[in-house]
């Protein structure tokens, strides 16, 4: 067992979850947070398309209201060729996160490809960040 084996599983079981009747692609996401708790959500679509949220920011969501804001790992999983968090994801994961965070994209076999939050949003905004 590696020692992502539990986050997999916990972002794979979230994945069967997933409300996606629109779609029909469904994501999980599970996060490790520095104290070692796992959070994880799956995306939640509705008939209004853009009203619809991604696993990503249901596992946040789960996180905040727990008490906990930082974020040690992730998994997002999805059955697509790489199931990389979107752009609005990045920016939320940006936020309770570390540069070097990794966030491992897997698919329904296994983690695929990893990446730290840096790389999937480089120069990302700071409200009080950036200043000269
Ligand atoms: N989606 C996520 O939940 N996370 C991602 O990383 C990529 C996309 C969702 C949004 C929408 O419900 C469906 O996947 C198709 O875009």
């Amino acid at each position: 067992m590696s020692g992502l084996d539990d986050l997999f599983e916990a972002a794979k079981a979230a994945r069967e979850n997933a409300y996606a009747p629109y779609s029909d692609f469904k994501v999980g996401a599970a996060i490790r947070t520095d104290t070692g708790q796992v959070f994880s959500g799956c995306n939640v679509e509705n008939a209004a398309y853009p009203e619809g949220t991604c696993a990503e920011a249901g596992a946040i969501a789960a996180m905040v209201l727990a008490g906990e804001t930082r974020i040690g790992e992730v998994v997002v999983i999805g059955d697509a060729a790489l199931c990389t968090p979107c752009g609005g994801c990045r920016q939320k994961l940006k936020e309770f996160s570390a540069p070097d965070v990794r966030v491992h994209i897997a698919g329904l076999e296994g983690i695929k490809q990893s990446f730290t939050v840096a790389e999937l949003l480089p120069a990302g905004f700071e409200l009080h960040g950036n200043r000269d």
